[in-house]
């Protein structure tokens, strides 16, 4: 479920973070391994204030492994640990743990040297709405968790999850909202399916993805659509359109008069896009930006 955000939303989310920052000893921040940047809260560092953190690069199994590959070297050169995950299969779940023990040894062996047992690493997850923050807490509770609604004003009693022996998990996760002021933010993350539909016309989206593709997966889109030719001239908007225009003939997106229903064709290139139909795709490439 997508939300939209005003001001007091947003500080009512923040609010609901720091409440919970005061029960746990380390950060999991899950983006979405397609637009790392852009499925980014811009206040994270700020509103997480240095509680040791690793992030996980989630909706990994619909990225470009070897553009998740550079994301990761990315993450490093900021002192980040990134992991790739598939939340919804579980892929690279297991590693979750080790990565939260290493963020907290230096406090288990300190307890050690105390003579205490040290206790359960306590654990938050953090992300914007629609990253896989449920998914990932049922799949590493093991069981559905109730969904408690993706809203910064709905709360309920805290509860933790057992994740093993060695971890403890806030049921509900911390909810933060994305950088959309940047347009091209807006469309990565409407593209991927983040943000709601209707703040965005669909054509714009579907013209953002088709342009992208073109430059970056030139080679997949020409293999799904069949298309011969792919334009040359990607500042020209027509040629764009002509690519949008084939998609709809070759996928029967026509009205009457044989001309090409350019909003249906726009849909089926976002869903696919989407579904991972036009192959592991990632908006983002390190340096580009
Ligand atoms: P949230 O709590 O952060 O808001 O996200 P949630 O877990 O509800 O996940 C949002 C959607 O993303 C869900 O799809 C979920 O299945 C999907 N998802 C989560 N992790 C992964 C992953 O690693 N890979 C893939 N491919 N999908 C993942 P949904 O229920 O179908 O919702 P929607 O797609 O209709 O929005």
């Amino acid at each position: 479920m997508t939300i939209q955000w005003f001001p007091g939303h947003m500080t009512k989310a923040r609010r609901q973070i720091e409440d919970k920052l005061k029960l746990i000893d380390i950060v999991i921040e899950l983006l979405d391994a397609r637009v790392p940047l852009s499925s980014r809260n811009p206040m994270v560092d700020e509103i997480l204030k240095g509680k040791p953190r690793m992030v996980l690069l989630n909706k990994y199994d619909l990225a470009d492994s070897q553009l998740t590959a550079e994301w990761v070297r990315y993450f490093a050169e900021q002192g980040l640990k990134a992991l790739p995950i598939d939340a919804a299969t579980g892929t690279n779940v297991k590693e979750i743990l080790p990565r939260a023990k290493e963020l907290w040894a230096h406090k288990i062996e300190a307890q050690l040297r105390k003579g205490v047992n040290p206790r359960a690493v306590r654990a938050l997850i953090v992300g914007i709405p629609n990253v896989g923050k449920s998914t990932l807490i049922n799949q590493l509770a093991g069981k559905k968790i109730a969904a408690t609604g993706d809203r910064p004003g709905v709360t309920k009693g805290q509860q933790w999850i057992k994740v093993g022996t060695e971890m403890d998990l806030l049921d509900t996760p911390g909810i933060l909202w994305p950088k959309f002021e940047d347009q091209m933010v807006g469309l990565r993350l409407a593209a991927t399916g983040a943000i709601k539909e209707e703040l965005l016309h669909m054509d714009e989206i579907a013209f953002f993805v088709i342009k992208y593709m073109v430059k970056h997966y030139g080679a997949a889109l020409q293999e799904r659509f069949g298309i011969a030719e792919l334009p040359e001239d990607l500042d020209d908007p027509n040629e764009v359109v002509k690519v949008m225009e084939a998609v709809g003939r070759k996928r029967g997106a026509i009205v009457s008069g044989g001309k090409v229903d350019l909003d249906k064709a726009s849909l089926i290139i976002i869903r696919d896009l989407r579904a991972g139909k036009l192959g592991r795709i990632t908006l983002e490439v390190p340096g580009e930006l």
